[in-house]
């Protein structure tokens, strides 16, 4: 009889990379399951770049996560026990479960719906996924509205958002240029996700290949780092340039604020529109990126790699390696929990 629940709650906020002191480990007492309640079994969680900002108390689009709280995640699950009658035991489902082997609650508190019978459950983190496909979708599509030919540039663009963002420009008919770091993500992005090039920022100067790629400039940039990256980007920005910022993972694990962009004038000289935007925005629009995404996939045009770990006890491996600057992973980052 089940009585536990594994959980990792916020102990510290960390100063630099996420530290395992920063976290607290503990098996919580599961309570007996309330009426309208469910509990649930994880089997997957989402490892997002985002959750190291929630672990931070800078200014940020969410409260941060409370000392003392469950990390909160984004995961998938399987209901083991039912007290709600839209629930079954045996449903697969996705929501904001957070760090724990046994979330329990109502549908509203864990946000929880489900994941179609057949569906492969790592689908709805990926392609299908609010941080991953959806992102890519709206924070290109709506934000900065590529146009055949035109020349868009992303960064981070082996992992999930990126990869996506850049096979979506692609279908839309652009030129798209990729920077990654290291030969095997950068030949990941040209052979397998069709990008027309990729830099390799470990081993090339960005600024110079950029010269070289662009020799017209850049129409769009989908922005998944900022720093040095963003700062060669923003030099090479075409008159008129639009911007689509949804990231700068290089500062994620800065303790003291983050000096630059340094090439900030470039707004102001090449006259660019750079939005930002946070996919919580584009929630009511989610079925139409949804119906778009999973034709593309149908059509074999949209491809994502799922980089799994396993283990409970790795999530905050995941989170540090994902955000730390050696990150492993093709696609997709996910833990496998069960
Ligand atoms: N605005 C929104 O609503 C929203 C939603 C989801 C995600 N995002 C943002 O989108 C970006 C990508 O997220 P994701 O989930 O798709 O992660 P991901 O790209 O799958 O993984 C993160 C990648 O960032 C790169 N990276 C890490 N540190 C770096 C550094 N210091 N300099 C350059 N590259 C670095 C790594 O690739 P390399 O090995 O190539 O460096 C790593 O694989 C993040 O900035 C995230 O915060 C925003």
């Amino acid at each position: 009889m089940l009585s536990t629940s594994r959980q990792f709650l916020l102990r510290s906020r960390p100063k630099g990379p996420l530290a395992y002191d920063d976290l607290e480990l503990r098996d919580a007492p599961l309570g007996e399951l309330a009426d309208g309640e469910v509990r649930l079994r994880s089997t997957w969680m989402s490892i997002d770049p985002t959750i190291r900002i929630w672990m931070s108390d800078v200014p940020q689009y969410l409260p941060p996560i409370a000392i003392g709280e469950v990390i909160r995640s984004i995961g998938t699950a399987v209901v083991v026990a039912s007290r709600h009658p839209d629930f079954a035991e045996g449903d697969a489902v996705f929501g904001l479960l957070g760090w724990q082997t046994h979330p329990q609650g109502t549908p509203e508190a864990l946000s929880i719906q489900k994941i179609a019978p057949g569906v492969d459950p790592t689908a709805a983190l990926s392609i299908f996924g609010m941080t991953a496909g959806l992102t890519a979708y709206h924070g290109l599509v709506d934000v900065v509205d590529p146009k055949p030919g035109e020349t868009l540039v992303v960064d981070a663009a082996a992992g999930t958002v990126g990869g996506l963002v850049g096979q979506i420009g692609k279908i839309l008919g652009c030129r798209v240029i990729g920077i990654a770091g290291g030969p095997e993500k950068c030949a990941y992005v040209t052979d397998e996700l069709g990008f027309d090039a990729c830099i390799d920022y470990r081993n090339e100067d960005v600024g110079a290949a950029l010269d070289r790629l662009c020799p017209e400039g850049i129409d769009v940039c989908f922005e998944n780092v900022g720093g040095p990256i963003f700062d060669a980007i923003l030099l090479r920005m075409k008159l008129h340039g639009r911007i689509s910022l949804c990231g700068m993972i290089a500062g994620y694990d800065a303790h003291e604020p983050v000096p630059g962009p340094y090439n900030f004038g470039m707004i102001l000289m090449r006259r660019l529109m750079v939005k930002g935007f946070i996919i919580l925005d584009f929630v009511d629009r989610f079925p139409e990126a949804i119906a778009k995404l999973g034709g593309w996939v149908a059509e074999g045009r949209l491809r994502n790699r799922v980089h799994e770990l396993e283990g409970f006890e790795r999530l905050p491996d995941a989170l540090r390696l994902l955000v730390g600057g050696q990150a492993p992973n093709l696609g997709k980052m996910v833990v496998k929990i069960s």
